[in-house]
């Protein structure tokens, strides 16, 4: 299997690197614009396999889409991070243009490559490389339930003093402050979390994931990259060893929660062919409330970047 990564920056290669030391992939292709970045990082991450044990090859290229070719799986994480008092919003107009040129060349290269968009804003970066590859729409998604909920997760873990791998959960919404963790559906251990930790403690945690990329951002002065990376990364191996493993994902919704032609989290069935199946569950009012706030921001972004092309036309 070959997986490209586009973007060799902090989240990009933080990708590469679990694709190559979990052995996701044969070969990973790192791309970069910025001259020898790429080359530099695959190198590294290829200096470091006879250390950690593993044969993943992995290769760095300068824009140069051709070494791309017959891809399986490429993940976009091209474009600017934002930094301290901006929203992922703030970056549609930077953002848009990059993740629009390079689907271009992925799905020049590339035709029956299933793509997975990092970049911010995620779902409206989500629609624009949609748009721009034409490919259905069970083939172009965007990482960002895994991380919400792994942050959830984490910090339920914390908080119950318990292990964060049995803590399950998911999470719906746009990637943003609108985003919608559901304590309904989150057990530990089996354990609904609501018979372990009170209301106003649970609330605490629920609006710390919201705000959780913004916190790392106000931290370090730039967006987190581990547990992005990471997140990518899971979602290329369901897809790549068909997994059929149950996450949240944002893809276009075409009637299923009653939303036409917006681009939102949900659950799905990720498998070899991509989104295998979307989950709809049973939302009560308060959480289809939650959803369609969180619908409308997105909408509202997604007309943004149509005005965007417009002028851009
Ligand atoms: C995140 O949630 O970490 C990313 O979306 C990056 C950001 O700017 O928050």
């Amino acid at each position: 299997m070959k997986v490209t990564v586009v973007g060799a920056g902090n989240v990009g290669a933080t990708c590469a690197d679990v694709l190559a030391y979990r052995e996701i992939a044969n070969e990973v292709v790192l791309v970069d614009i910025k001259e020898g970045f790429a080359e530099g990082k695959a190198l590294d991450i290829w200096q470091k396999s006879p250390i950690n044990l593993y044969d993943t090859r992995t290769v760095g290229v300068t824009n140069d889409y051709s070494k791309t070719a017959d891809s399986d799986v490429v993940v976009i994480t091209s474009g600017l991070p934002r930094k301290p008092g901006m929203t992922r919003d703030d970056l549609i107009s930077t953002n848009a243009g990059i993740v629009q040129s390079v689907t271009e060349n992925i799905v020049k290269h590339s035709p029956n490559a299933i793509i997975i968009v990092v970049s911010n804003p995620l779902d409206v970066m989500t629609y624009a490389a949609h748009i721009t590859s034409k490919l259905p729409r069970t083939r172009v998604m965007g990482m960002a339930g895994i991380l919400d909920t792994a942050r959830y997760r984490a910090f339920l873990a914390e908080a119950l003093n318990v292990s964060p791998k049995d803590i399950q959960a998911v999470l719906m919404g746009g990637h943003g402050d609108t985003m919608v963790p559901l304590p309904r559906y989150t057990t530990v251990g089996g354990i609904p979390v609501t018979e372990l930790i009170e209301e106003d403690k649970l609330n605490a945690i629920v609006d710390r994931t919201k705000n959780g990329g913004g916190e790392l951002v106000k931290l370090m002065g730039t967006s987190a990259w581990y547990a992005p990376g990471s997140a990518a990364a899971q979602m290329v191996e369901a897809i790549v060893r068909d997994q059929r493993r149950v996450f949240p994902v944002c893809v276009k919704l075409e009637g299923e929660y009653g939303i036409d032609g917006v681009y939102l989290g949900v659950p799905v069935i990720l498998g070899k062919n991509g989104i295998e199946k979307i989950i709809e569950l049973q939302l009560n009012d308060e959480e289809k409330q939650l959803l369609e706030t969180s619908r409308g921001h997105v909408k509202e972004v997604m007309d943004a970047l149509d005005n965007i092309n417009a002028a851009k036309a």
